[in-house]
């Protein structure tokens, strides 16, 4: 079965071809950081508008790269939350018109749900239950990813953050540095010069359940750098990033033992981060688990992972009505 699967939430406007959930075909993925670069962060208007101009194209090079054409389409699905909702009406009308206008099934995916996947597509044999460390600009969530009575994969979460996401934390502080946006690679290109071990950042909520919190380390940046304002910038990257490293690795860590999963998963904007990649690999060989370590391609926000969780959903819940409205505050389905 063939899915032409498109992502449009936020600032990437993206089309894919999956097969049977498993097999990709083409994965074309238009960022328009650039375009945002200048305002510092995303802004609605301008992405919404962007999607309108990027995503024909898109669709077109998806269809290309694949060698299909609708003929040899099973379902067109999209992204129908959480995320930008101008952006997210963009990717989704298009979905359900290409839908209506071939003769095929809409699928509407839940964009998280999507990033839980993403893993699947890379590594086939992933074995339940793993627990998935979900990182990104708008969330910072532990899912124990599990499997259920009737053989369907179940979300139980372990945790999430209580304030900040780990994401807007990199945002907000490579903001504050003036290292710029998107903060996530500016600070972990920065913190490649600094010492991570140069200034004790607070670990948030370190010890205490699975829960994260990250305001009060952006606050501690904030007031180190004020009260030093001769520190070198790339100290305080590298030990910022250590401490949020570190409490999502710990967490990730005590959570795979409480439920005795096979593995550790990482996904989500975040999960590109090179220091984190490498610890949840040490823990992961230490205890005796497997790492599944998404490429950063797969991690950052992309339609394959939609076109993967589509062919799932198809099967389990069947299509989904064309009048279905977006979501944008749109939650993942928990036991
Ligand atoms: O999943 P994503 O592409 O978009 C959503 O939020 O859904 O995640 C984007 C987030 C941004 O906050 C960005 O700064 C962060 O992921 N990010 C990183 C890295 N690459 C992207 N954070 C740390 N290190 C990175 N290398
Ligand atoms: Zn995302």
């Amino acid at each position: 079965m063939k899915v032409l699967a498109i992502e449009t939430s936020c600032d990437e406007t993206a089309a894919a071809v999956v097969e049977d959930g498993r097999r990709l075909l083409s994965s074309v993925v238009s960022s328009q950081s650039a375009l945002h670069k200048a305002f510092g962060g995303v802004v609605p208007e301008v992405a919404s508008r962007a999607h309108l101009e990027l995503l024909g194209p898109v669709v077109g090079e998806a269809m290309q790269r694949a060698g299909t054409g609708p003929a040899e389409l099973d379902a067109v699905a999209a992204t129908i939350g959480p995320g930008l909702i101008g952006s997210l009406l963009v990717g989704v009308s298009a979905a359900k018109a290409y839908a209506w206008s071939w003769g095929l099934p809409f699928v509407g995916v839940n964009h998280m749900e999507g990033h839980l996947h993403a893993a699947f597509l890379e590594d086939p044999k992933l074995s339940l239950p793993t627990v998935v460390l979900l990182v990104s600009g708008g969330h910072t969530m532990l899912i124990c990813m599990q499997g259920g009575d009737d053989g369907q994969v179940e979300y139980r979460l372990m945790g999430e953050t209580i304030d900040d996401a780990a994401g807007e934390a990199f945002d907000k502080v490579a903001r504050y540095l003036g290292l710029g946006y998107p903060g996530g690679p500016a600070i972990e290109r920065t913190a490649r010069d600094g010492d991570p071990t140069a200034i004790s950042f607070p670990r948030g909520l370190a010890g205490a359940g699975y829960d994260f919190s990250f305001s009060g380390l952006k606050t501690a940046v904030v007031r180190y750098v004020r009260a030093h304002p001769e520190v070198w910038v790339a100290d305080v990257a590298a030990s910022f990033q250590e401490a949020v490293v570190d409490v999502l690795v710990a967490k990730a860590r005590k959570a795979a033992a409480e439920v005795q999963a096979r593995a550790i998963c990482i996904g989500g904007g975040v999960a590109a981060n090179s220091a984190l990649r490498r610890r949840v690999e040490e823990i992961c060989r230490a205890d005796g688990r497997a790492a599944f370590i998404p490429s950063r391609a797969m991690c950052t926000d992309n339609a394959a992972m939609i076109g993967a969780t589509a062919w799932y959903r198809l099967r389990s819940d069947g299509p989904t009505p064309l009048d279905a409205p977006v979501d944008p505050n749109l939650k993942l389905p928990l036991v």
